[in-house]
């Protein structure tokens, strides 16, 4: 069974700066699913897609066009990597992700990253619904404060102009909608709590690799 190290928690909680970097550390492949759903979110505003449009924007999600390589994300032919990163979008993919046929049309996707040797996966469900029989479940989090300054500097460091009380607000509508919502909600559910919120990368990157060693069954 190829292995799977699952990495869920709150919007910029920096679950995927620490899962690329375990992934990276395991030599395991990395699959960031939130960017489907920013993918999606995307898409679905370039079609004229309503964010309730259940129907369509399950076959948009299960026929995505998307693409990752070497580093950048590609919708069709045009590379996506920073369009799907504006508070704009982080908010339409959070609004697509409640949507049932949304999440089961990029379920078989999500499951085809689980290549050897070992897959390390990050968002809000890949524990609970997507590799429920990871290896090792982690749920990411920090307080809203932490997070809403995380994502300040991310969008900082990028030149996207941000503020830091619309940051906070909408990270925390965001957490209650991700939280509420009916299918596949955000939960720790049986997954051992990592808080970063006096952490620093390393050191949450030091705790999974830890745990992941002790989950794994000796090599025999
Ligand atoms: O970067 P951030 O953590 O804020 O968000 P993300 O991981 O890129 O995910 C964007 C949105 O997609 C989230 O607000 C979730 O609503 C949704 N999502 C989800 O529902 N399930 C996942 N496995 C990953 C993301």
């Amino acid at each position: 069974m190829i292995p799977v190290i699952a990495i869920d928690g709150p919007s910029a909680s920096g679950k995927g700066t620490v899962a690329e970097r375990v992934a990276r550390v395991l030599g395991f492949h990395y699959l960031d699913s939130g960017a489907l759903y920013r993918v999606t979110a995307l898409a679905a505003r370039r079609a004229g897609l309503a964010p309730d449009a259940a129907g369509p924007l399950g076959e948009l999600a299960a026929q995505l066009p998307v693409r990752f390589e070497g580093g950048d994300i590609y919708l069709s032919e045009q590379v996506v990597t920073d369009d799907i990163r504006t508070e704009d979008c982080s908010r339409e993919a959070s609004l697509v992700a409640a949507v049932p046929e949304v999440r089961a049309g990029l379920l078989v996707r999500q499951r085809a990253f689980r290549q050897a040797p070992g897959l390390v996966a990050d968002g809000r469900d890949m524990g609970s619904v997507v590799f429920p029989d990871a290896a090792l479940k982690v749920f990411l989090t920090a307080s809203a404060a932490v997070r809403a300054e995380r994502r300040y500097n991310q969008l900082m460091n990028k030149g996207i102009p941000a503020n830091m009380q619309v940051l906070l607000r909408d990270i925390e509508a965001r957490d209650a909608r991700d939280a509420s919502r009916a299918v596949a909600p955000l939960q720790q559910g049986n997954a051992l709590l990592l808080d970063t919120t006096h952490l620093t990368i390393e050191q949450a990157v030091d705790q999974v690799l830890s745990w992941y060693a002790a989950a794994r069954p000796p090599a025999s």
